[in-house]
């Protein structure tokens, strides 16, 4: 679903230039769950946002479902991350003005869809009777759960996410991280989720450390070894 070869990104020029990748290879397969780790600073939401085709690479492949995006113009990459992707961040990212049913409505307006789904989206995250409450009135694992729903408007193939249980208790943050690998298995979904939470580690497939903007290994789980 995802393949990236040789990707290298770096910010700034001249003295001040940060070499964020540097070489990065790595493939993300339909239903299967990836988890990225790394210390801080090393490079991990700079991948996913490349692979989200939020940022562009400055070198390197990026093929999503067989397109090679990093070549491609700027005005093409919008289309391609409504078709392509739902993002998840550790802030949730919810308009608070607007209903848990009015938040996943938007982001099925944006991707062209329908609005009637956002209370059926809702309802596959355990969120069916909360359509009219406002983020404030949810708990952070609602409201992640909220964003998972708003995620998979559109049904996108691929779901990516940064820290979404950073700011989560221990049930909530299993649950958010029940439903993603539920999707993966289930429904075949690529999920890639970057993660410091030891807590998560055992609903991967397959766990890759980055350090300084390289993948320094990718080794299977026992469980999917085995
Ligand atoms: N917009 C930017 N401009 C300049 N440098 C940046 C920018 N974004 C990130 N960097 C630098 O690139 C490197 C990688 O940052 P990145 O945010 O990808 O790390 P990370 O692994 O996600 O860290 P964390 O675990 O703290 O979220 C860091 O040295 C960071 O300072
Ligand atoms: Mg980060």
């Amino acid at each position: 679903m995802i393949e990236i070869r040789d990707l290298v990104k770096s910010y700034g020029s001249g003295n001040s230039v940060v070499h964020a990748l540097c070489g990065v290879d790595l493939n993300v397969a339909a239903g299967e769950v990836l988890m990225m780790m790394g210390p801080s600073g090393s490079g991990k939401t700079t991948l996913l946002s490349i692979m989200g085709c939020i940022l562009r690479a400055t070198s390197g492949s990026v093929k999503i479902d067989g397109l090679e995006v990093a070549n491609l113009r700027e005005n093409k990459l919008p289309e391609v991350r409504l078709k392509h992707f739902g993002f998840i961040f550790q802030g949730f990212n919810l308009f608070p003005a607007l209903t848990a049913r009015e938040n996943v409505e938007l982001a099925l307006k944006l991707k062209g869809m329908s609005k009637k789904t956002a209370a059926t989206l809702l309802e596959q995250v355990g969120l069916g009777d909360k359509l009219k409450s406002y983020p404030s009135d949810l708990s952070g694992g609602q409201k992640q759960r909220v964003a998972i729903a708003r995620a998979l408007a559109g049904d996108p193939p691929i779901i990516l996410a940064d820290e979404p249980t950073a700011a989560l208790d221990s049930q909530s943050g299993l649950t958010v991280m029940e439903i993603l690998s539920g999707l993966a298995r289930e429904r075949q979904r690529a999920v890639v989720v970057v993660t410091h939470d030891n807590r998560v580690l055992r609903f991967a497939d397959r766990i890759v450390h980055i350090a300084d903007g390289r993948v320094v290994d990718g080794e299977l789980t026992e469980e999917r070894a085995a």
